[in-house]
């Protein structure tokens, strides 16, 4: 199966995915800590979202676009700004628990990657600003080219991208993770090469900004325009 990146998926990668979300451990305590699970909606803290996605004024845009939704807790901050909010995410858990966490905002759409890509393509060149939290550095370097290039698709000239980037990992044996499909260091990219890259794909004005990490290391967004 293609995902609308364009980068072959299995089955097993997919539910690998909704294993790994749905039974996470900080998920269930979170779900628990709000009380009953699909009754009460998740909403990330204003100074969270503005942490992760540090893109100020360029938030107010017709179309923002999230890259491995999660749960949506983006979706809400997003339409304070946006017309339309759209998550997009591999594991079907997701999908289906954001629909349904979010139904009462109609603005705000949670689509699978592989099942509704021909939705999401429909908005080919549409979308004012995409991101993702969390969600570059869990992918195998590979995908940057595709992911990155799906991105500049979607967006219409003048759009927005960010992507973060963990830096600062020392680690022995392979990566974090890396056998659940949840890698924490895999876009470990140098900066310098990373900004060429967005460059060479057609976008400029590519900036980056760091921030601190809790366990010490460094969270880089690297920020760009079409
Ligand atoms: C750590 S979670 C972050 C979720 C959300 N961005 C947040 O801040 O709460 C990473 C998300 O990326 C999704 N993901 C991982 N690989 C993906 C892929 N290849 N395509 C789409 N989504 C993916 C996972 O299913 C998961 O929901």
């Amino acid at each position: 199966m293609t995902d609308c990146f364009g980068i072959e998926v299995s089955e097993e990668e997919i539910s690998r995915w909704n294993v790994l979300i749905g039974n996470d451990e900080w998920t269930q305590r979170w779900f628990v800590s709000m009380g009953s699970p699909y009754e009460n909606v998740p909403v990330a803290p204003d100074e969270v979202f503005h942490l992760r996605i540090p893109v100020g004024d360029a938030l107010n845009t017709k179309i923002i676009m999230e890259v491995g939704c999660g749960f949506g807790v983006h979706a809400r901050n997003c339409l304070s700004y946006s017309d339309y909010y759209v998550g997009i995410d591999v594991a079907p858990i997701c999908i289906a628990a954001s629909s349904y966490l979010h139904r009462n905002i109609s603005k705000a759409k949670f689509w699978h990657t592989v099942y509704d890509s021909e939705m999401i393509s429909s908005l080919e060149g549409r979308v004012g600003g995409m991101f993702g939290v969390d969600f570059f550095y869990h992918q195998p370097f590979e995908r940057l080219s595709p992911i990155v290039r799906f991105c500049h698709r979607m967006l219409h000239d003048g759009g927005w991208l960010s992507i973060d980037q963990i830096h600062g990992f020392e680690r022995e044996g392979p990566p974090v993770g890396g056998m659940m499909g949840a890698a924490w260091d895999s876009f470990q990219e140098k900066r310098e090469s990373l900004v060429q890259f967005l460059s060479s794909v057609g976008f400029s004005d590519v900036r980056v900004e760091e921030s601190d990490f809790p366990w010490g290391q460094k969270l880089d967004f690297v920020i760009c325009r079409k």
